[in-house]
């Protein structure tokens, strides 16, 4: 049993879920039409991941016998300026994500909802995973800097994600 309050609020994060999927749909797209079909791959299986936090948070509901409401997804930019700008970009949105799932574990912290508490915390942990998967990304991109062969190397290590 969780409150109308925390429903609600747990279906806005559904929502947020499947825009980072989108966002990153969005920028595997991207990706594949600048040349980069490593980093492409890359954002699929994080597309892939956010469909999956949507899914964990749309079952959790229906197991506390809240209502699951799906609203509409906002539509993503397009469009980034290289590899640098779209972690960085992937980067940003992860830490507005983690911002937002701090403020579900507040709720249920006042609301003295252990369940959810304890459902948040797989998320809070997967946060940190998030943020730093993006800036290791980040972190690269800048060492390597203009050197294109740099970036084709690591555009090779990013298509092999999901294989070791
Ligand atoms: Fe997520
Ligand atoms: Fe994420």
């Amino acid at each position: 049993m969780i409150s109308k309050k925390m429903e609600s609020a747990l279906n806005a994060q559904i929502n947020k879920e499947l825009y980072s999927a989108y966002l990153y749909l969005a920028m595997s797209a991207d990706s594949a039409d600048k040349g980069f079909p490593g980093m492409s791959h890359w954002f699929k299986k994080q597309y892939h991941e956010e469909l999956e936090h949507a899914e964990k948070i749309f079952d959790y509901l229906i197991q506390q016998n809240a209502r699951a409401s799906l609203e509409a997804i906002e539509k993503p930019t397009a469009s980034f300026n290289g590899p640098l700008d779209s972690f960085e970009n992937a980067l940003k949105h992860e830490k507005l994500v983690t911002a937002s799932i701090y403020a579900l574990v507040d709720l249920a912290q006042a609301e003295k909802d252990h369940a959810s508490h304890s459902f948040l915390q797989w998320f809070v942990d997967e946060q940190v995973e998030e943020e730093a998967n993006a800036l290791d990304v980040v972190t690269k991109l800048k060492m390597i800097g203009d050197g294109n062969s740099g970036v084709v190397y690591l555009d090779g290590k990013l298509g092999k994600r999901g294989d070791d």
